[in-house]
């Protein structure tokens, strides 16, 4: 092997090393993120664990839904982006998309994804 070649090697190294340690810091950081809005804003309604369950679920029929549950698998990312910025029929206030960024958004998506 050349010098040439073992020094592109290291770069190419070095750039995957990188590409790592960023890519999957910004996804921690996202789930952060969503962690923090979901908390702030859902939490009281779908409960600590995703489980529907929240200090104020009892005041709503149907009962907020359960991210833990085959109803919330069976539902596509866009099912879901358009329940949370748009909103539900069950709920005239779920209309988050006036409160949250299109990336607070997809991470709390995330977030409600991962329960
Ligand atoms: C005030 C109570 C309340 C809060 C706060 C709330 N939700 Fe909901 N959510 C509901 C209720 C009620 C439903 C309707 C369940 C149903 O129709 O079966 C629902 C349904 C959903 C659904 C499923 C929609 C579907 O098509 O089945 C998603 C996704 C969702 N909420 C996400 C969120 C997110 C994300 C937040 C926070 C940004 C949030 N909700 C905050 C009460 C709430």
């Amino acid at each position: 092997m050349t010098k040439r070649n073992t020094k592109l090697r290291v770069f190419e190294g070095a750039v995957l090393f990188l590409l790592l340690v960023f890519g999957s810091s910004s996804f921690a950081d996202e789930l952060k993120m969503g962690k923090m809005i979901y908390q702030s804003s859902c939490l009281q309604c779908h409960g600590e664990r995703g489980d529907g369950n929240g200090p104020e679920a009892v005041n709503y029929d149907p009962r907020p839904t359960n991210f833990a549950s085959s109803q919330m698998s069976a539902l596509t990312d866009p099912m879901i982006e358009k329940a949370v910025v748009v909103g539900i029929p069950a709920l005239s206030t779920h209309t988050w998309g006036t409160r949250l960024s299109n990336a607070e958004v997809a991470a709390v998506i995330r977030y409600i994804r991962a329960f």
